[in-house]
């Protein structure tokens, strides 16, 4: 059966450079996406992808146009139902990690478990799983700086699992990395998929990640086009 769980419709995102000048980024962009599938978008540097995946995940705006999770519109939702759904329902990796510093890495895939109401203990013990399932059991203890590049990421997909969300929004994820760590972390959304039901999208200009993809779209001049 199909099923989508997220519907972008007809967005447009334009911003005001100077007095009376905009600069329109997406122009009448639409997507469908299926779960428990990998889709990747690619598209020149500042083609949207970033301006784009922080629409989709309630982190920005659009000028127009919606954005329908399980059919319902997120920029309907209050407030409080919105930082909710950022926080429950979706799991964002960025290009740069984002970790806190003086935190461990267990620590900082607790972070958000604890936020959402969960007890330290218990925070830690699924960090720790989650730090398992990235392949970083022997690294718990380690602060971002004492991790390795790709260390560093898959900390950072251990902590967009933390929450348990449905849809993990990722922003070139391996941008950083060499094809070995890239492929690490391919390894390990190929598992979110499958071993976890996760639905991904992933925005990139790194061809790599294409390999892994259910559905490849390119992103250009405001709009996207599926591409397989
Ligand atoms: N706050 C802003 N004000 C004005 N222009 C902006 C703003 N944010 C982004 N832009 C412009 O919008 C365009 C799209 O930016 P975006 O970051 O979405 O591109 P991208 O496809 O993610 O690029 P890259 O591959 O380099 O990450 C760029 O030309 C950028 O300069
Ligand atoms: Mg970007």
């Amino acid at each position: 059966m199909f099923d989508t769980i997220l519907e972008i419709k007809d967005i447009k995102k334009r911003y005001e450079i100077g007095k009376n000048n905009y600069l329109t980024v997406i122009n009448g962009a639409n997507l469908i996406l299926e779960r428990n599938k990998i889709s990747v978008i690619v598209g020149a540097s500042g083609a949207g992808k970033s301006t784009l995946l922080h629409i989709a995940g309630a982190l920005d705006n659009p000028t127009s146009g919606e954005v329908l999770f399980e059919k319902k519109s997120i920029f309907s939702l209050s407030q409080s139902k919105l930082a909710e759904f950022r926080s429950k329902r979706i799991g964002f990796i960025f290009q740069f990690h984002h970790l806190l510093p003086e935190f461990t890495a267990q620590e900082n895939v607790a972070i958000p478990l604890m936020i959402g109401g969960e007890s330290k203990k218990n925070a830690l013990r699924k960090a720790e799983e989650l730090l398992e399932v990235v392949g970083l059991s022997e690294r718990l203890t380690h602060k971002p700086s004492a991790l390795s590049g790709g260390e560093q990421q898959r900390t950072a997909v251990a902590r967009a699992m933390a929450n348990n969300p449905d849809l993990i929004l990722a922003d070139e994820p391996t941008g950083n990395l060499d094809s070995k760590n890239a492929g690490i972390i391919n390894e390990i959304f190929i598992k979110l998929r499958d071993e976890f039901n996760k639905t991904l999208l992933i925005v990139t200009h790194n061809n790599s990640l294409m390999e892994i993809a259910d559905t490849q779209y390119l992103m250009k001049d405001g709009k996207i086009e599926k591409i397989t």
